[in-house]
């Protein structure tokens, strides 16, 4: 049965060998932000999957209208709503397996994601306090942005508190992924289900680099220009198309919950299991299988390919082979990159 629904996954992430686990563990998620735009979403397809069997929703207002709605949907799983009064937040975290955290203030056009800085960077620091008191051992996977710096909040909000396990941070990257995957069949007329582009870098514009030449692809000049900008303006794309209403929820829901979904899978006994995902770079601690990346450049946070184990990260990929042309978009990535981690790192310890 488990065998056969992973091979019936709808979200397309990279399966390279068979498992042995079963749908049947005990597993509460949490989502928090859950009656936002991207929440909703989420939530409903976090319902639809049958490795969850808890679902805890929580959101400034709203999350108990979601719960009921969803709730009604028959699959096994339970579901909570919660807000701010009453059990509030630590309920919905405690026992929580994964914490999703779309909560924060979405783009408009003319914004950068920078832009959303001072907003969400307290909204993320706040949340990421109470998960480090009522889950310090969850998957924290940070979708709010910008996610270049709100990782780096995160992580220090966590070392701050003394429960703070790299292995178990995330900065949700994929649709990043599932973009150059779709727009890059719509160049070659391939099913986009079965692309795989590795995306490496950070989450905002020239941060985000596509590396189209390890699928053994070679776009040349207007056509490449154009699909790099795609994939690394995609979210602008979003933007302006909903003219001031927000930005990706739809896509980024099904991107999210395809993460969780890859964590589950290794959580539960598959191998295998690799999703790009910002997180750090270097050795941690001694068991930590590691790359350490562009780390001695200073860019201690970067997305690339994760292996995926019960503990979290099992091992960082390599970024692999690149083109010159690859190599020259990564040197501008690498410098904005840095400043990103920077600026968030600087902020939190100034206003832990
Ligand atoms: P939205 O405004 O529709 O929803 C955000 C929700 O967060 C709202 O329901 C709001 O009430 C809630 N919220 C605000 N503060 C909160 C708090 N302190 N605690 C709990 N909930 C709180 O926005 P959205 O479209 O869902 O986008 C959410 C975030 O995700 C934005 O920052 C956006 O930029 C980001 N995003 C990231 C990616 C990515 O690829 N990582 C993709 C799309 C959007
Ligand atoms: C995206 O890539 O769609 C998100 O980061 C939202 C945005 O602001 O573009």
């Amino acid at each position: 049965f488990a065998a056969r629904q992973a091979s019936q996954s709808v979200f397309g992430a990279v399966q390279r060998r068979t498992f042995s686990a079963t749908a049947s563990n005990a597993t509460k998620v949490a989502v928090l932000g859950a009656a936002g735009g991207i929440g909703q979403p989420l939530s409903l397809l976090l319902k639809l999957n049958p490795r969850v069997t808890e679902l805890a929703l929580y959101d400034i207002k709203g999350a108990p209208g979601v719960a009921a709605d969803i709730s009604h949907i028959n699959t096994k799983s339970t579901v909570k709503g919660y807000e701010p009064s009453g059990a509030g937040i630590k309920e919905c975290l405690t026992g929580a397996e994964i914490v999703l955290i779309p909560a924060g203030v979405p783009r408009k056009p003319g914004m950068t994601r920078d832009d959303l800085f001072n907003t969400n960077a307290s909204i993320v620091r706040d949340l990421a306090k109470a998960a480090a008191d009522a889950c310090p051992e969850a998957n924290i996977l940070v979708i709010a942005n910008p996610v270049n710096s709100t990782v780096p909040i995160t992580a220090e909000v966590f070392k701050s508190k003394g429960v703070y396990n790299p292995k178990r941070l995330f900065g949700v990257t994929t649709l990043d992924v599932v973009r150059a995957s779709r727009f890059i069949s719509q160049l070659k007329s391939t099913d986009p289900a079965t692309e795989n582009i590795t995306v490496v870098g950070g989450h905002s514009g020239a941060t985000i680099v596509p590396l189209l030449s390890q699928a053994g692809y070679t776009l040349e000049g207007a056509e490449r220009d154009e699909y790099i900008k795609r994939v690394q303006f995609g979210g602008d794309e979003v933007v302006q198309a909903k003219g001031g209403a927000g930005s990706a929820t739809l896509s980024m829901a099904m991107a999210g919950a395809r993460f969780a979904e890859s964590l589950l899978k290794a959580a539960q006994g598959q191998s295998g299991v690799v999703e790009p995902t910002y997180g750090q770079s270097g050795v941690v601690e001694p068991t930590y299988v590691d790359s350490p990346l562009y780390k001695d450049q200073g860019v201690t946070y970067f997305a690339s390919q994760v292996e995926l184990g019960p503990n979290g990260v099992e091992k960082i990929h390599p970024v692999g082979d690149m083109s010159e042309f690859e190599q020259g978009l990564l040197d501008v990535c690498l410098k904005d990159l840095k400043s990103n981690i920077e600026k968030g790192e600087k902020w939190v310890k100034e206003n832990m």
